[in-house]
């Protein structure tokens, strides 16, 4: 299938030539160019009206199921919030929860213009199998937690076979959208004996990892305490950083953190939203940016947010730094917007993706500029990082398919989604008595 999308304004997120007019010919799901072409014979073509062409945007930290408990509690800290509100409702979730709640995350993703995401929780082959279905690129991974220090026990880990078995199931499903990746949770859920078992397992496969590292200033304190050294420390010591690996949070990185994420190349997943809700704090990412790490976005999970909406965290993303820094030139519209695409797709180990070029992957998505709040606009890159919105998202192609067109979810059904949801939602209220 070839097709012709004509007649844009293309933030191509390629640092020689960032915006562009004219036209993008995709041949299957790859960008066969960008700009003119004589000899493109497209099958179908369809007009941009001179609107937005960007990369997807990838959300590279999320718990999809967590939309299910979206406004469930509000609030709290971190350790309130986790431990009290979240994990004992969790606990009662099925896979058809995981199943639902994943597909409702996979619909609000699409509809804001997210083409790829990274995702860690449990009983996630439904996530994968959601994942699959909506014609999204996902990581997936097990969020391993063990408060076990019995070494013989590891092998039994139910978490750690369920892990495995998502790997061996999914790794390469859909056509080879879907990545499963292990994942430790974070440094306080975990004993370092088990770490030391997750990052030999992760290394035998050569699989990606995923993890939650220095969200708060508690988490670090009592990790120096308990260990006498920070969380990305106890990480490296216990074996880990030896494949691709993605760090969420990472909000108090100290000067030898940095060191050790600079020397194994461990990309961050920033978290402005959650970070805030949380009282977390703000991770400073401009300093990330100048010491050559690489810094992605995520939303974190629904709960946490209360959506996932890149738009938003590109929109905090450039402003929080601008503002804490006391300096307009910390984060710019274009670094921010890089964030949330080339950047994302390093971190999820997606190659060729999250520029729009030729030889690249098709994973675009068009943005309707005919809003009061797009006019007039004199920079695309500044349009879309401060002014644009996510329902502006008009239409989302993943590998050369259009998941949304014009505002239609093509891949899902919507409506059944949210009987779903709505109906969990009722059965949550009634056992929590809210
Ligand atoms: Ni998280």
């Amino acid at each position: 299938m070839t097709t012709l999308i004509k007649n844009a304004v293309i933030i191509t997120m390629d640092d020689e030539k960032p915006v562009i007019k004219g036209d993008i010919g995709i041949t299957d799901d790859i960008i066969a160019f960008v700009g003119k072409s004589k000899d493109f014979t497209p099958e179908r073509t369809i007009n941009a009206n001179g609107n937005i062409v960007m990369p997807g945007l990838v959300n590279s930290h999320t718990h999809s199921p967590m939309t299910l408990l979206r406004c469930y509690a509000d609030d709290l800290n971190l350790q309130d919030w986790l431990f009290n509100k979240i994990m004992p409702v969790e606990d009662t979730f099925t896979q058809e929860d995981i199943y639902w709640g994943s597909l409702l995350g996979c619909w609000e993703m699409i509809s804001g213009g997210i083409t790829a995401f990274a995702d860690m929780y449990f009983l996630n082959k439904k996530t994968a199998q959601a994942a699959v279905e909506s014609g999204m690129r996902a990581n997936i991974c097990r969020a391993l937690q063990c408060f076990d220090e019995t070494t013989a026990n590891f092998e039994k880990d139910e978490r750690m076979r369920e892990a495995l078995e998502l790997y061996n199931m999914y790794n390469g499903a859909g056509e080879g959208r879907i990545t499963v990746e292990m994942s430790a949770h974070a440094v306080y859920t975990n004993t370092p004996e088990y770490l030391m078992f997750v990052a030999q397992t992760t290394d035998r496969l050569g699989a990606g990892m995923h993890v939650h590292i220095s969200e708060t200033r508690r988490e670090n304190e009592e990790c120096i305490k308990k260990y006498g050294m920070t969380p990305t420390a106890l990480f490296k010591s216990c074996g880990f950083f030896n494949t691709r690996t993605n760090a969420a949070h990472c909000v108090y990185l100290s000067d030898e953190d940095i060191n050790i994420f600079k020397e194994y190349k461990i990309s961050i997943a920033n978290n402005p939203t959650s970070n805030l809700k949380l009282a977390s704090g703000i991770a400073p990412t401009g300093r990330y940016i100048r010491e050559g790490i690489n810094v992605a976005l995520g939303t974190d999970g629904a709960a946490s947010n209360n959506n996932l909406n890149m738009f938003e965290e590109i929109h905090l993303a450039a402003l929080l730094q601008k503002g804490v820094n006391e300096n307009p030139e910390e984060v710019t519209a274009y670094e921010a917007l890089k964030m949330a695409s080339t950047n994302g797709a390093k971190a999820l180990g997606i190659e060729k993706c999250g520029i729009l070029k030729k030889g690249c992957r098709a994973d675009l998505i068009i943005i309707d500029t005919d809003k009061p709040h797009l006019t007039p606009y004199y920079n695309p890159v500044s349009a879309v990082a401060y002014s644009a919105q996510a329902a502006d998202v008009d239409s989302v192609m993943v590998a050369g398919k259009f998941l949304m067109e014009k505002r239609e979810v093509k891949t899902l059904d919507t409506e059944k989604i949210k009987h779903y949801a709505k109906k969990k939602g009722g059965a949550i209220n009634a056992a929590c008595g809210c």
